[in-house]
This record gives structure tokens, sequence and C-alpha cells, in this order.
């Protein structure tokens, strides 16, 4: 056995085993979040403690055998310091594999007229978690220093990408699951595994690394403005470029961006070019959140009108 196949032997055996002691949570059908989405991340899906910052919201216990609850909601993606080096992504605190992705040209649409690469830093940053090959609690820099049985890392650590780390505290995660079929899937997937349904379904949030079938990442943003069919982002930085439309000269979270990553790509889409995964207010302060993180509300193809002309 391969250290998957003892990951999902484990999860399948820890499911079984709570299905065997009648565990009210494994009831039929999917359900939809118990996250108010709005005012914070600490109020999404992304609040990988699974407990809602301020009351009310799932649980979160009874997924402390897969994944640590490190007990704060930033810490599963940033740490104030000891941050991961070796990426150019905000005070990064998370381990980052060297996958290879099957990008979207592979595909060999005859309507492509960008060159793509590799997904960027501003798309890597989430495929550490929804690609699948990455436990979602797998951190560079772990809270309380020896709480979690790992003081500060500060570089990568094999143990970490291997998700063969221990915990001290007790009932946590002695396996750290993946957002992948036959892990955390084993139970948040309609009609998968011995669980089947009885957990909100997760099959859609697992993109893989075959990218084939999304939008494309790594493309680049072609010529735009009068005459071609994609608008002109108003605001142009070194590194990003922004439709600013509001005017304040400033990104703000509710404008679809392009992330210049350098190496003479230009600007390029990426997953953050659409999403923004702390939730974006659909209105005013206190509005719920746009739904799937999105930065505008696809209403009317919001979304994709900001950039193409269609
Ligand atoms: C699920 C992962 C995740 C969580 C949880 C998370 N962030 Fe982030 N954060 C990101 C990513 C990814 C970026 C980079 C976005 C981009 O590519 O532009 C980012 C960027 C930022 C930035 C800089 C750019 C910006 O959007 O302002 C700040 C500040 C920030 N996060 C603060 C926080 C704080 C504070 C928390 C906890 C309350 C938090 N984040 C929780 C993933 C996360
Ligand atoms: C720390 C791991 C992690 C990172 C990093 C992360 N996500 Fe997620 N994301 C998850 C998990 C786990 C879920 C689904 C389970 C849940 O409800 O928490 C999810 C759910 C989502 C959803 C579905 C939300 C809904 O309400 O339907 C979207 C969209 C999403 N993520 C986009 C992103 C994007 C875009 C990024 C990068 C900017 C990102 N995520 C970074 C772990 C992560
Ligand atoms: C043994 C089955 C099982 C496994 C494995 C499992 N979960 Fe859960 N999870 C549940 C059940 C049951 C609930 C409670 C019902 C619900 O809210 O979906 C739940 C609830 C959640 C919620 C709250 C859902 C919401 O939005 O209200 C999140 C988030 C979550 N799990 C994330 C994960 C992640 C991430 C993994 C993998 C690291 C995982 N779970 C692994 C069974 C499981
Ligand atoms: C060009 C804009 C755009 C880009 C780039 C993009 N997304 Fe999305 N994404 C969307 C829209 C729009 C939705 C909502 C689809 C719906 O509601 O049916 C969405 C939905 C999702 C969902 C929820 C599942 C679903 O299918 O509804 C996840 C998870 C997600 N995106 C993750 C990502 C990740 C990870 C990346 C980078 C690899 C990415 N997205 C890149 C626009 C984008
Ligand atoms: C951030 C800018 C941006 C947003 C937002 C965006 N796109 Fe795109 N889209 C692009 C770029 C750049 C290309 C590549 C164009 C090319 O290669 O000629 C592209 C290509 C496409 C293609 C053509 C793919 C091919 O094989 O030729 C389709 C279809 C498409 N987008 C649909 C959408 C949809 C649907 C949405 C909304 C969910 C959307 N786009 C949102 C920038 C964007």
């Amino acid at each position: 056995m391969n250290t998957t196949m003892i990951r999902r032997a484990f999860v399948l055996l820890l499911a079984t085993a709570c299905l065997w002691m009648g565990s009210n949570v494994l009831a039929d059908g999917d359900l939809p979040t118990k996250f108010l989405d709005r005012d914070s991340v600490g109020k999404t899906r992304h609040n990988l403690t699974q407990r809602q910052t301020g009351g009310g919201g799932p649980t979160g216990a009874s997924m402390d055998q897969f994944r640590n609850d490190y007990e704060e909601v930033c810490v599963y993606c940033h740490t104030p310091h000891g941050a991961n080096r070796t990426v150019t992504a905000p005070l990064w605190n998370r381990t980052m594999r060297n996958n290879t992705y099957q990008t979207y040209d592979l595909l060999g649409t005859a309507s492509r007229t960008q060159p793509v690469t590799q997904p960027g830093i501003n798309s890597l940053t989430c495929l550490s978690c929804h690609d699948g090959t990455t436990a979602v609690d797998s951190i560079i820099n772990m809270p309380g220093a020896g709480r979690f049985n790992q003081n500060q890392e500060t570089i990568e650590n094999t143990d970490f990408l291997n998700n063969a780390w221990n915990n001290r505290r007790g009932p946590d995660a002695t396996v750290h699951t993946r957002l992948a079929p036959g892990e955390c899937l084993a139970c948040h997937a309609t009609g998968a595994g011995i669980i089947g349904a009885g957990a909100t379904d997760f099959t859609a949030f697992v993109i893989g690394t075959d990218l084939r079938n999304d939008h494309p990442v790594g493309i680049r943003y072609p010529e735009a403005g009068a005459g071609t069919d994609f608008k002109d982002p108003q605001r142009k930085e070194a590194r990003l470029a922004y439709f600013d439309n509001n005017g304040n000269g400033r990104a703000d979270t509710n404008e679809i961006r392009l992330y210049n990553a350098g190496g003479g790509d230009g600007y390029e889409v990426e997953c953050a070019s659409c999403h923004d995964p702390h939730g974006v207010p659909s209105g005013g302060a206190g509005s719920p959140f746009n739904p799937t993180f999105l930065r505008v509300s696809n209403v009317g193809s919001a979304v994709c009108q900001s950039c193409h002309t269609k």
C-alpha cells in the first residue's frame, strides 16, 4: 500500500466507525452550508476550523480526525512570521508542491489565440488545496509553539508534503486528508464511497490537476479595447491590471484583475482574477457575500463580461 492508499483506508475505517456509532451526522441527502457567508472569511467555507467565527455555523469537531483544527482562521493560509519564502504570495503559510498541471491549451480549441503557461502563483495558492494533492491542513508554521507537535518550520519539509506528521493535541488528525475523492469526498460527495450523502457535497470544488475543463488560467490577456472583443482594464500597474470601476486608483476586492507575475508573460488570468478567497460583499457592508467567492456577482454573466465583449 502506498501512503495514499493507507490514508484512504484510514478515512474509510473512521467513516465506518462513525456509521457504526450511529452518529446523527450521517443522515442521507446533500446539505446546504451552515456558514453565514458574510462579514468575514471566518463566516465562510474558507474557515477551516469549521466553526463559524462569532458562533453558529457547523460544529467542526466531527472533522477533527481528518484535519487539524488550529483554532485560527487565517493560519491555514497565512502566518505573520516564518512564512513560505519560496513563493510570492502574501505571508503564505502553506506547503507548496511542484505539480505539473494539464493546462487548457492541451484541449486544442481552434479559437484560443493567447499563450498559456503553467498556473501562476495567484492560482497555485488556490490549487494548494483545490488540486487535491496536499492536505488542507498542511501548513509551515503551526500556531502555539509545541501544541501541535511541530514548532515553527521555515523550510519546506517533506514530512508535511507527505502528510506524515502527528499531532500532540489529542483527538485531532493523525491522518491529514485532501480535497480529493476517497478523502474529504469519502463523505462530502453524494452517493460516494461507503458513506454516500449526509455531508455537504464538495465534488464541484475538487479542481484536480487537469485544468483542461476549467476557464484557462496562466493565459495571457490579449490586446484589448475598441475593435477587439476584450475590454481594456483601465489601470495597469507593474504587477496588476484591474477594472477600476469606481475610479479610486486602487484594486478593490470587487474588481476583476489580471496578474503579471513577471517572466515576460504579461498580464494573465489566474484564479484570483475572478475570485477573492476571503469573500466579497454583494452590496454594502454587512451584505451577503457573492456566491462562490466571486469578486462580482455573476448574475447576467457579469464576471464574464468584465473581460469579454460578448
Ligand atoms: C483559504 C485561504 C485563505 C484564508 C483562510 C485567508 N486568506 Fe488571505 N489571502 C489568500 C490568498 C490566496 C491571497 C492572495 C490573493 C491574490 O492572489 O491576489 C490572500 C491575500 C491576503 C491579503 C493581501 C491581499 C488582499 O486581498 O488584501 C491579506 C491582507 C490577507 N489575505 C489577509 C487575511 C486574513 C487577515 C485572514 C484571516 C482573517 C485571511 N487572509 C485568511 C488566502 C486566504
Ligand atoms: C486551505 C485550503 C484552501 C485554499 C488555499 C483555498 N481553498 Fe477554496 N475551499 C477549500 C475547501 C476545503 C472548500 C470546500 C469545503 C468547505 O466548505 O470548506 C473550499 C471551497 C471553495 C469554493 C466554493 C465556495 C462555495 O460557497 O460554493 C470556492 C469557489 C473556492 N473554494 C475557491 C477558492 C479560490 C479561488 C482559492 C484561491 C484564491 C481558494 N479557494 C483557496 C479550501 C481551500
Ligand atoms: C467521515 C466523514 C467526513 C469526512 C472524511 C470529512 N467530513 Fe466534513 N463533514 C462531515 C459531516 C457529517 C458534516 C456535517 C454535515 C455538514 O454540515 O455537511 C461535515 C461538515 C463539514 C463542514 C461544514 C459544512 C458547512 O459548510 O456547513 C466543512 C467545511 C467540512 N466538513 C470540511 C471537511 C473537509 C475540508 C474535509 C477533509 C479535510 C472533511 N470535511 C472530511 C463528514 C466528513
Ligand atoms: C474567468 C473567471 C474565473 C477564473 C479564472 C476561475 N474561476 Fe472559479 N468560478 C468562476 C465562476 C463564474 C464560478 C461560478 C460558477 C457557477 O456558479 O456555476 C466559479 C466557481 C468556482 C468554484 C465552485 C464550484 C463550481 O464549479 O461552481 C470553485 C471551487 C472555483 N471556481 C475555483 C477556482 C479555481 C481553483 C480557479 C483557478 C484554477 C478558478 N476557480 C478560476 C469564475 C472563474
Ligand atoms: C479576467 C478576464 C476574463 C474573465 C473575467 C473571463 N474571461 Fe474568458 N477568457 C479570457 C482570456 C484572456 C481568454 C483567452 C482568449 C484567447 O486565447 O483568445 C478567454 C477565453 C475564453 C473562452 C474561449 C476559450 C477558447 O478555447 O477559445 C471562452 C469560451 C471564455 N473565455 C468564456 C468565459 C466565461 C463564460 C466567463 C465568465 C464565467 C469568462 N470567460 C470570464 C479572459 C477572461
